[in-house]
């Protein structure tokens, strides 16, 4: 069992327990919304995930039990012109497109509101466990704007282009049970079992072939991009690649002894 560590971000809480990785965002006064600082320390905090192969999964939550993230700053949105709107965005995709590509699993333990930037931020994670109380949404447009961390992109392609213009032309906040009947979250669980549930699944996953899992996530999301046959054509690859890795032999050899 390796002990938690922490390292020191203003914003951000990193906790390692066993070998997850777990990233609290930690500005409660503000309903964790993220500033640029935030953005900035989400994207550090991943590199330093992403280089520590002894990580194999990683929980994004928000801290305290009312916000998983309100969105983007809207007191620094009020004030800013086009060019500094256009840097925040692509600061906000840059982060967010580092955990949608992050070579381990992320898990988004969505503990409250999850608006705006906020739901952006659990479309980038690979899976969502939201806690019963907790309320996803994608208001911009009752702010002026349209979404701007990813929204328009991903929301469609995981809950369908349908539903994803009618929650982004609303603005409609969903409760969590809604959400997981419109597969916008995997699991509703009781607040007070959120990080239980989100530790018992990343520990679920790091029992299994690192590299397997890295390069399932890899294909999932480049296949989904593509048609059909190059993503085929990018499982045969990858697929290969993992008869290179001793894991394979080992736990292939694991198998059959127990026979
Ligand atoms: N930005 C900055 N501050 C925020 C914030 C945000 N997104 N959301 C909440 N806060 C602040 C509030 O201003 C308040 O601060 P003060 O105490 O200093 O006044 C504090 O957090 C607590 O919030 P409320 O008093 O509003 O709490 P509430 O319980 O009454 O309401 C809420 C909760 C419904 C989530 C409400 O705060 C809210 O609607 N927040 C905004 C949600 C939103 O519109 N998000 C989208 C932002 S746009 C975006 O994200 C663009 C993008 O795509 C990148």
């Amino acid at each position: 069992v390796c002990k938690p560590r922490m390292a020191e971000y203003k914003y951000i809480l990193y906790e390692r327990i066993d070998h997850t990785a777990v990233v609290r965002l930690n500005r409660p006064e503000k309903l964790n919304a993220m500033n640029l600082d935030v953005i900035a320390e989400l994207s550090s905090v991943m590199d330093t995930i992403s280089s520590d192969d002894s990580i194999k999964a990683v929980i994004i939550t928000g801290v305290g039990e009312k916000a998983f993230c309100a969105g983007a700053d809207i007191e620094y949105m009020s004030k800013i012109n086009p060019l500094e709107a256009e840097q925040y965005a692509i600061k906000g995709h840059a982060s967010m497109s580092k955990i949608e590509n992050l070579n381990k699993p992320v898990i988004a333990a969505v503990n409250g509101y999850a608006l705006g930037g906020g739901c952006e931020l659990a479309l980038a994670s690979d899976i969502r466990i939201a806690s019963k109380n907790a309320m996803l949404g994608q208001p911009e447009v009752n702010l002026g704007i349209c979404p701007g961390w990813g929204g328009t992109q991903r929301l469609a392609r995981i809950v369908g282009v349908a539903k994803a213009k009618e929650l982004i032309f609303t603005g409609k906040r969903v409760s969590a049970e809604e959400a997981l009947s419109i597969g916008l979250v995997n699991k509703v669980v009781e607040l007070p079992k959120l990080m239980e549930e989100a530790l018992a699944m990343a520990n679920e996953i790091a029992k299994n072939s690192a590299l397997a899992v890295r390069v399932s996530k890899m294909l999932i999301n480049r296949g989904i991009e593509s048609d059909i046959n190059t993503g085929l054509g990018l499982e045969v690859w990858g697929w290969s690649l993992c008869f290179s890795h001793i894991d394979r032999t080992e736990r292939m050899t694991r198998f059959l002894q127990k026979k």
